[in-house]
């Protein structure tokens, strides 16, 4: 059956990006503000039978893919249990989670065995006091822990999000382009961006990923564009030559891709969102349990999706139709 889910520019949506939480066990520089912010309350969150019965209903419309996200996922208590009611799912052929890595060592053969394919884990420095900076209190070796008991566990494949940011880790380029030459990992480099708050941090950290195939020609690395890697996220996938791994870039700010577009959010509070950046949302809550209601809320949500984010404008431009979403990244789940 052809895919339904088609916007107002034929972009086709068979990827969707679940929020299951907006808490977190860390809080990044970039993400939360450092007072912590207000959580929403446990009775607004999406029940995971709420979640599978939403993933069901756009199975049936050509959904294939489903990203977990947060917050932080693995905060939620029984995480496996939703991801094996999700691949219970017909249709559904791909389950990734995005997590911060901190919990997964100790969870990631219950999340493999409930039918988890891949990670996404979010690691921006390999240097332990910087980790703690960046986090505001985190301990990188709980996410190398977690790195190597996904490997052990098979899980590939294993995908490091790295966020550039100038003075921060610009200078961890080529560790990280490393460490895909000796292991099958893939280490993305992604553009930091400016989202949900107007945000000087991003002004003084924002740099463009150009930096990252200028460092690889600077080290006299070959590099090759590994189309077979694609995948159907963002990033534009490389290897250098003769590596084991690969890397990714995704560059939503310098060269947004939204014209391939294929992604379809929901918040934990059960908000479609069309697009990561602008604040449109509709609520399918109320409408769970009537499928032809959930149909028609999607329907609806990309009837209105933009073409496309406007964000390397987001600072300056007031004129647009659509308004800038206020949410935190850890609202939304990236
Ligand atoms: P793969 O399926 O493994 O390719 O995953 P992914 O890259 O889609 O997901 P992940 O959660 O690892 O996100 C990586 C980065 O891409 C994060 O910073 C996301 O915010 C960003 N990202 C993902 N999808 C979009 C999108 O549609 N628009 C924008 N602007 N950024 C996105
Ligand atoms: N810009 C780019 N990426 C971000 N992430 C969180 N906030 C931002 C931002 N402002 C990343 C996280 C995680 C992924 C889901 O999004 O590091 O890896
Ligand atoms: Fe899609 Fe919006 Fe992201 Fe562009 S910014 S790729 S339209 S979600």
């Amino acid at each position: 059956i052809p895919s339904e889910l088609v916007d107002s520019f034929g972009r086709i949506h068979d990827y969707l990006r679940i929020s299951v939480t907006d808490r977190c066990n860390l809080r990044c520089v970039y993400c939360m503000p450092e007072d912590g912010m207000e959580f929403e309350p446990d009775e607004k969150i999406l029940s995971f039978q709420e979640i599978t019965e939403v993933v069901r209903v756009l199975a049936e419309m050509g959904v294939k893919k489903v990203r977990l996200t947060g917050g932080e996922p693995l905060v939620r208590k029984g995480m496996e249990d939703l991801i094996s009611g999700i691949s219970a799912i017909p249709g559904i052929e791909d389950i990734a989670l995005t997590t911060n890595g901190i919990f997964l060592a100790r969870k990631a053969a219950k999340l493999k065995a409930a039918g988890l394919n891949r990670v996404n884990i979010s690691l921006d420095t390999l240097k332990a006091d910087r980790f703690s900076f960046i986090t505001r209190g985190g301990h990188v070796e709980r996410v190398l822990d977690s790195i190597a008991a996904c490997q052990q566990e098979g899980i590939d494949p294993i995908k490091l999000n790295v966020v550039l940011m100038k003075g921060i880790n610009d200078d961890e380029i080529e560790d990280f382009l490393r460490l895909t030459i000796d292991s099958q990992l893939q280490v993305r480099f992604i553009e930091y961006m400016p989202i949900g708050h107007n945000d000087m941090r991003w002004k003084q950290s924002y740099l463009s990923l150009s930096t990252v195939l200028e460092r690889c020609q600077q080290m006299g690395w070959k590099v090759e564009e590994s189309h077979a890697e694609r995948g159907n996220g963002p990033a534009q996938t490389f290897r250098i030559k003769g590596s084991k791994g690969s890397f990714g870039l995704i560059h939503p700010v310098s060269d947004h891709f939204c014209e391939t577009c294929n992604r379809l959010r929901l918040t934990a509070d059960g908000n479609i969102k069309p697009c990561l950046y602008w604040s449109d949302e509709f609520n399918v809550r109320k409408c769970i349990g009537d499928d032809e209601a959930v149909r028609e809320l999607f329907f609806k949500a990309l009837r209105i999706k933009p073409r496309n984010h406007e964000m390397a404008k987001a600072l300056v431009d007031e004129s647009q139709s659509h308004i800038p979403t206020v949410r935190r990244m850890s609202q939304i789940g990236g």
